[in-house]
């Protein structure tokens, strides 16, 4: 059992326990692991999260982008699962929208959206396979978490922008609270790769009281095409 709960296995911090697949979630401990959990979740997964327990972060990830990046922009939408994360920017506008995941079930149902232009399968703690600065901005919801991806392979993602570009990052409490996450924002900063310009505390999944943060970087470099309103 790992020991990331602090009040016993499968709880959050506060509030009730998770049910279902989403209890599974918080006990992940290797990728190989978290691979065959989301081929089992990929049929039940917008049920469970983005209707039972109301899943708040990609509608709090997309507004966050909007208020930085031009709609017009290139998104690459990092751990896409079903689809979710796309139709929320899709809803506020941002229509050239990518999306990458290393769950072969979990893309057919992104597909399934229409709302993506390219979908492609990566391991992000492999990296992802592309040239640096091809997308205007990009966004990982619900995508740094237990046995998922290392906070180190947030660096991918910002390399993945170019320069001027933004970041968009959504996850739990449970994570951000072991510490590796925020300490590798402080890090990258320190190394002059991004900036964060926000980082802001709210609803995470309200159907399980389960809270968490949405931090948005811009990489360091020439040609800001953040939008600064007049
Ligand atoms: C909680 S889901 C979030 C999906 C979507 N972004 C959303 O907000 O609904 C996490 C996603 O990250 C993907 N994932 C986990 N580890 C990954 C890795 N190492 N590389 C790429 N994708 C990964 C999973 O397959 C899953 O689709």
């Amino acid at each position: 059992m790992s020991d990331h709960h602090a009040n016993g296995p499968d709880l959050p911090p506060e509030g009730r326990p998770p049910q279902g697949l989403l209890a599974t979630a918080y006990d992940l401990e290797t990728g190989e692991e978290t691979l065959a959990h989301y081929q089992r979740w990929a049929a039940t997964y917008d049920q469970e999260i983005g209707v039972d327990n109301e899943y708040a972060q990609p509608a709090r990830c997309a507004a966050a982008l909007d208020e930085v990046a031009d709609r017009s922009g290139s998104v690459l939408d990092v751990g896409c699962g079903t689809g979710l994360s796309g139709i929320a920017l899709r809803d506020v506008g941002f229509a050239d929208l990518d999306g990458c995941d290393f769950s072969p079930p979990m893309l057919e149902r992104a597909a399934g959206t229409g709302v993506y232009r390219r979908l492609f399968e990566a391991d992000l703690n492999a990296g992802l396979g592309i040239q640096d600065g091809t997308y205007d901005h990009a966004v990982a919801v619900g995508v740094f978490s237990f046995a998922h991806i290392r906070p180190d392979a947030l660096r991918s993602v910002i390399r993945a922008v170019r320069p001027g570009g933004a970041v968009v990052v959504g996850l739990n409490d449970h994570f951000w609270d072991v510490g590796t996450f925020p300490a590798e924002l402080d890090a990258i900063e320190a190394d002059g790769l991004a900036s964060v310009v926000s980082r802001e505390h709210g609803e995470h999944l309200p159907g399980a009281d389960i809270m968490g943060w949405v931090v948005v970087l811009v990489r360091s470099g020439r040609a800001a095409a953040i939008r600064i309103d007049p």
